[in-house]
C-alpha cells in the first residue's frame, strides 16, 4: 500500500512532481511498464512515442482519469493519492485533451466557471471574470469572456482551455499533441505562451509526434515504445534523427525520393461548387478544382474551413447546391455513394471510426467492405472466404495493423489500428480516384512514412489524389500541387518546391497570395 498525505498539503506550488515504477495495464495491452518521470517548475517535458506507444495514458494517470496497478507518484518528494482529476487539480495538475472539453453553446466565462468550486458565492461571474483578464494579460492569452465556444477558432479555445487549467492553479500543464488543430503560426503564439509560463515557473508535458516542435520547446525529452521508457534525453544531446530512432528504433528516410509525374486527362473536375453546413451555413463557395491521371492534389487549411464538405459532398455522402462535380467526366451530385464508388471513388474519411469502418463486424470482413459483392471476393452468390482472408492478412502485414488475429471485431482494435486497416483497404483498391482526409492523423512514424509511400505509389501507377491535411510537412512531402482553403473558397495554388510553409501558412489564415508576398517583402 501506499502512504498518502492529505492533499490539501500540497496546495502550494508544486515544484517537483515525480511518477516512479508506474505500471498499467488493459486487459492483455501493458500500456504502461515501470516507467519513471520527473519534472521540475520551470521545466518542458517532451513525451514523444509512436501511436500506442503509452503517452496518453501515463499523462491520463498522472490526471486521476485512470489509476496505476503499480507504482507511486510524489508531489515536492511526498506521495499522493490521485483518485480523479479533480484530485489532480487540487494538486497542481492541469491537462489540456486532444479533443477540447468545452460546451460549445455556453460562453468562455461559463466555461472556465463550470465545476469551479473556490468561487465566492456572491457575484461568482465577476471574481472569475477579472481573474480570466488577469490571466490573459499576464501570459498572453487573448481570450474574450463573453464570446460562445463555436464562434472560437482551434487557436482561441486551445487558449480558453489552458486559462481555465489555469484559473485552476495549475503548475504543472500536460498537453496531448496540443499543435495538431493549430496553424503554423498559432503553434508559434503557443509555443511563446507555454515558455512564458515557464520562465514564471509553470512547468509543462508536452505529448507530441512532432520532433521539430520537441527540439525547438522541450528543455528534456522522454521516449516511449511499447509502454516502455526507451531513452531519455537534455534536449542539447539529441538530434531528430537521434529522437526517431529512440522512438520507432531504426532509422528512417526524412524525404521520400518521388519520381516526377507527367499528369494524364483530369479525373476529377469541379465547376463553381456551393456547398452548405449542417447548420445551413454556406460551407463551400464557388470553388473550382481538378484532379488528373497521376496528379496528388493537396488541400491545406486549417479543419472546418469547408474541407470536410468538399469532401462529402465529391464522395457521395452530401450534396451540392450548385455547380458540378464530374468524376471521368460523368455528374456526381446527387449524394449518392455508391455511384461515387462505381466510377472508381475510394475514401479515407476523416470520422473513420463513424464511417470507415462496422464496427461489430471482424477485422476480414471489414477489410472487403464495399467490395465484398465485387470479384474475386464473390463469385455470383458465393462469398470467397479464403480469398478475402488472404486479402486481409495481406493488409494486416503490409500496412503492420497490430491485431490478435483477423477474426477479431473490428471495434476492439485501437484507433491507430483501425486507421491503417482502412488506408490499407482503400489504398490497395486500385482506385481511379482517392480521397483522403488526414489519413496520417495521429499515426506514429513508422507508419506514417509507409501511408506516404502508399500514397505516391498509387499515383506513380496511374491514380489521382486528392488530400486533404493540416499536416505541412506531410503535404509538402506528398503533394504535386496545394491549394489552401480558407472559409470555403481556394485562397491560392502553390508548387510545393518554389513555396515556403510560412506563405502556405499566412494563406491558411486567410491572405491572399499577392498579399503574401507584400508582407514576405
Ligand atoms: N481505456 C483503454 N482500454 C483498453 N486499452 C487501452 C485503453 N487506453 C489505452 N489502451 C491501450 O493502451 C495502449 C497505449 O495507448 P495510449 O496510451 O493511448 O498510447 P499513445 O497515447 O502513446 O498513442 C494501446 O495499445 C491502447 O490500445
Ligand atoms: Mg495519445
Amino acid at each position: 500500500m501506499m502512504k498518502s498525505v492529505p492533499l490539501e498539503k500540497t496546495l502550494r506550488r508544486t515544484q517537483h512532481l515525480e511518477m516512479r515504477g508506474i505500471s498499467k495495464s488493459f486487459l492483455d495491452v501493458k500500456a504502461n511498464q515501470d516507467i519513471n518521470l520527473s519534472i521540475k517548475s520551470g521545466e518542458i517535458l517532451g513525451l514523444l512515442g509512436e501511436n500506442g506507444a503509452g503517452k496518453t495514458t501515463l499523462m491520463n494517470i498522472l490526471y486521476g482519469l485512470y489509476h496505476p496497478d503499480e507504482g507511486e507518484i510524489l508531489i515536492n518528494g511526498s506521495p499522493v493519492q490521485l483518485r480523479s482529476p479533480k484530485d489532480s487539480m487540487r494538486a497542481g495538475i492541469g491537462m489540456i485533451h486532444q479533443h477540447f472539453m468545452l460546451v460549445q453553446k455556453h460562453s468562455v466565462l461559463e466555461n472556465i466557471a463550470l465545476g469551479y468550486d473556490d468561487a465566492p458565492f456572491f457575484f461568482p461571474h465577476r471574481h472569475l471574470r477579472s481573474k480570466i483578464l488577469e490571466l490573459s494579460a499576464q501570459y498572453g492569452l487573448e481570450v474574450d469572456p463573453d464570446k460562445p465556444i463555436w464562434e472560437l477558432s482551434a487557436g482561441e479555445q486551445q487558449r480558453v482551455e489552458i486559462v481555465k487549467a489555469l484559473s485552476r492553479n495549475a503548475d504543472v500543464l500536460i498537453m496531448d499533441e496540443p499543435t495538431s488543430v493549430l496553424t503554423p503560426q498559432e503553434a508559434e503564439e503557443l509555443f511563446g505562451i507555454l515558455k512564458t509560463m515557464c520562465a514564471d515557473g509553470h512547468s509543462v508535458i508536452l505529448i507530441s509526434h512532432k520532433l521539430d516542435e520537441i527540439m525547438e520547446l522541450c528543455n528534456r525529452v522522454m521516449v516511449l515504445r511499447k509502454g516502455q521508457l526507451t531513452g531519455e534525453a537534455a534536449i542539447e544531446d539529441v538530434d531528430k534523427g537521434k529522437l526517431a530512432e529512440m522512438m520507432i528504433g531504426r532509422q528512417i528516410a526524412n524525404a521520400y525520393p518521388k519520381a516526377h509525374c507527367q499528369p494524364g486527362e483530369a479525373i476529377l473536375e469541379i465547376q463553381d461548387l456551393d456547398v452548405d453546413s449542417d447548420r445551413g451555413l454556406p460551407a463551400v463557395r464557388h470553388l473550382s478544382l481538378k484532379v488528373r491521371k497521376n496528379e496528388i492534389l493537396g488541400i491545406a487549411g486549417v479543419s472546418g474551413n469547408g474541407q470536410q464538405e468538399l469532401v462529402e459532398t465529391i464522395t457521395g455522402l452530401r450534396k451540392g447546391l450548385s455547380g458540378k462535380v464530374l468524376m471521368k467526366g460523368k455528374p456526381l451530385n446527387h449524394a449518392d455513394a455508391r455511384r461515387a464508388h462505381a466510377l472508381g471513388i475510394t475514401h479515407v474519411p476523416e470520422e473513420r471510426i463513424k464511417y470507415g469502418i462496422v464496427p461489430n463486424l471482424l477485422l476480414y470482413e471489414n477489410s472487403v467492405l464495399k467490395r465484398h459483392r465485387d470479384t474475386p471476393f464473390s463469385s455470383w452468390i458465393k462469398m470467397n472466404y479464403g480469398v478475402i482472408k488472404d486479402h486481409a492478412g495481406h493488409l494486416v502485414d503490409g500496412f503492420q495493423v497490430d491485431a490478435p488475429s483477423i477474426n477479431v471485431k473490428v471495434k476492439n482494435l485501437s484507433g491507430g489500428n483501425i486507421q491503417k486497416l482502412i488506408l490499407g483497404r482503400e489504398i490497395s483498391a486500385g482506385p481511379d480516384l482517392l480521397i483522403a482526409a488526414h489519413p496520417t492523423y495521429g499515426l506514429d512514424v513508422g507508419a506514417t512514412e509507409y501511408v506516404r509511400k502508399q500514397i505516391i505509389e498509387l499515383r506513380d501507377q496511374g491514380g489521382a489524389v486528392l488530400l486533404v491535411s493540416e499536416d505541412l510537412d506531410e503535404l509538402f512531402m506528398v503533394c504535386d500541387r496545394i491549394a489552401v482553403m480558407f472559409e470555403g473558397r481556394f485562397m491560392g495554388e502553390v508548387i510545393p518546391q518554389d513555396c515556403s510553409i510560412e506563405e502556405i501558412g499566412l494563406m491558411m489564415a486567410g491572405s491572399t497570395p499577392t498579399e503574401v508576398l507584400t508582407h514576405a517583402d
